[in-house]
């Protein structure tokens, strides 16, 4: 619908944080491809190719290695290398409106994705984004972030005023997930009901995956394929 030649809008697939294109597998010894790469491989293979590719890496190795790295599979991409909150103007910017699109956002910490990255992608009517949340972040640093509020000012603003803090650890990260994901409906964005854990080997609740889709199809795809255990949903 969206790709020549029944329609021009375009399907754009875009990364702010996209690494090399390839990491190592800890304790295993051995390179997996990055989310780059799996997304490039997976739409040639199925024969429908996006339109447009924009990958964004702070650190400027990581961002001339993915360019080989897609290259050498005779691709072509538009690449960044910004941080992602200022990355995500040129982005939106030079995505058509029209587009279906759709958005990984893979940061190591909740510091690198400010709300303002998720409010200017949700602006474009057909993106739909898949967001790796560092929970692992929100575990270890809890109680730093409270007092210092920075980092939660920009990941999640407003959440003083909405979050008890004096709760217990867990019901306030429980607390903090849900005013945030309550900001993305904020958007007009449907966030999937269920929130896809992700655990690293050795069992710790690491990453919450979470798919927000501008369109109700999105968050059905995404609701029919996710593989959700009870333990694995936040709500
Ligand atoms: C978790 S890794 C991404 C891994 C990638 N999705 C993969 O599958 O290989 C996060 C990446 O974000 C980059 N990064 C850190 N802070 C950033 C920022 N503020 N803006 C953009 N990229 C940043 C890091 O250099 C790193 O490559």
């Amino acid at each position: 619908m969206f790709l020549p030649p029944k329609g021009t809008g375009g399907a754009a697939y875009i990364e702010l944080f996209s690494g090399p294109g390839r990491s190592l597998v800890e304790g295993a010894g051995y390179f997996i491809d990055g989310s780059p790469l799996v997304a490039f491989k997976a739409a040639q293979l199925s024969g429908t190719k996006f339109s447009e590719l924009h990958f964004n890496d702070l650190d400027s190795e990581n961002i001339d290695a993915l360019r080989q790295r897609i290259a050498q599979l005779g691709g072509a991409a538009q690449f960044y290398n910004e941080a992602a909150s200022t990355a995500v103007d040129r982005i939106t910017y030079a995505l058509n409106p029209t587009g279906l699109h759709f958005a990984f956002l893979d940061p190591y910490n909740l510091e690198s994705l400010p709300f303002s990255i998720i409010q200017k992608l949700a602006t474009l009517s057909r993106m739909d984004m898949l967001i790796h949340v560092s929970i692992f972040d929100l575990q270890r640093n809890l109680r730093r972030y409270l007092n210092e509020r920075r980092v939660l000012d920009s990941f999640m603003p407003g959440w003083h005023d909405a979050v008890d803090v004096n709760r217990g650890d867990q019901a306030v990260r429980t607390a903090l997930l849900r005013h945030w994901l309550g900001l993305i409906k904020g958007l007009g964005t449907t966030p999937a009901d269920g929130i896809e854990l992700v655990s690293a080997t050795g069992g710790q609740r690491l990453y919450w995956l979470v798919f927000v889709s501008a369109h109700p199809l999105g968050r059905k795809l995404w609701n029919d394929i996710s593989n959700v255990n009870n333990q694995g949903r936040l709500l």
